[in-house]
């Protein structure tokens, strides 16, 4: 395990799936009813973008810091604003657990040692929230479905592995049939078509999957194998007026981290009918 998401905290592909992690959970928390949160690749919380990691790649100089320089977008305002709010960089279980209602849970999963160790020192005494040094691909399995029956699971590997794409569609699959209706979403890098057209034909020929979209944001043509030209997320059952939300969030983004740039972009695809 040689990630560490430290040198990666606050790029673009961390505000394009935040963002969308936000307006997710926020339309699932119109309704009053609590909530159940998966972060099955969680990592260690919050991030120093001061600290020397941060620093040696500066890749958040391309990501937040662009999106925080001038007048916040107002479909990027709810999820800078929260930012804004948090201090240090928040990572994904860190911005959920900041909008946890009294009633609502967050479970997180970390399999390295010292991010799971920090991601428990962060959230020492703080309700609703449980601390998983374990395996996330295996905890879809084992915490779902949870007895609240609604909610929201996270899906983000750090894609160190081969067959990464092929493990984020099983453990799609597997999430999908402990909990029905949750919302799921799994982030995936873009550097090359290839893999990400064979990555939705077989989203598109799972049997199990319902109500699949795909968003995605472009920030150059996919044509580097070796550089990390774009991001998507894996939506399934998004909720209701999401897909549209999601649409102005990454045209935002595209506008504001690739102003101008011929090959930027963004799509929300329906790739599997309800
Ligand atoms: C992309 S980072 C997560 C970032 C985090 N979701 C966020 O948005 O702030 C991926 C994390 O998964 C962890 N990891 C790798 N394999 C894992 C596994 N099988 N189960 C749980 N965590 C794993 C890595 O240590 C790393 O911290």
């Amino acid at each position: 395990m040689n990630y560490r998401h430290a040198f990666h905290a606050g790029n673009f592909a961390d505000c394009m799936k935040h963002a969308l992690l936000r307006a997710a959970l926020a339309a699932l928390q119109r309704k009053e009813k609590p909530i159940f949160v998966l972060d099955s690749h969680a990592g260690a919380g919050s991030y120093d973008l001061g600290a020397a990691a941060a620093r040696r790649g500066g890749e958040w100089q391309h990501g937040i810091a662009l999106l925080q320089a001038g007048a916040a977008p107002p479909a990027l305002a709810p999820y800078l604003d929260l930012v804004a709010r948090l201090g240090l960089y928040p990572g994904s279980p860190r911005l959920i657990q900041a909008m946890l209602r009294p009633g609502d849970r967050l479970a997180c999963c970390e399999l390295h040692p010292e991010e799971a160790a920090a991601l428990r020192r962060l959230f020492a005494g703080a309700s609703g929230v449980s601390v998983h040094h374990r395996c996330g691909w295996e905890a879809l399995g084992a915490l779902l479905p949870p007895p609240e029956r609604r909610g929201l699971v996270l899906i983000d590997p750090p894609f160190e592995a081969r067959d990464e794409f092929a493990r984020l569609q099983a453990g799609l699959e597997t999430a999908y049939r402990r909990f029905s209706n949750g919302v799921l979403l799994g982030w995936y890098p873009i550097k090359h078509g290839a893999p990400i057209r064979a990555f939705h034909a077989g989203l598109r020929a799972s049997r199990g999957l319902r109500d699949v979209a795909a968003c995605e944001l472009h920030l150059r043509a996919p044509l580097d194998p070796a550089r990390l030209n774009g991001c998507g997320m894996i939506v399934v059952n998004p909720p209701f007026g999401f897909k549209a939300e999601a649409g102005a969030i990454l045209a935002a983004l595209a506008d504001r981290l690739a102003p101008g740039a011929p090959d930027a972009g963004c799509a929300v695809i329906d790739l599997v009918d309800e």
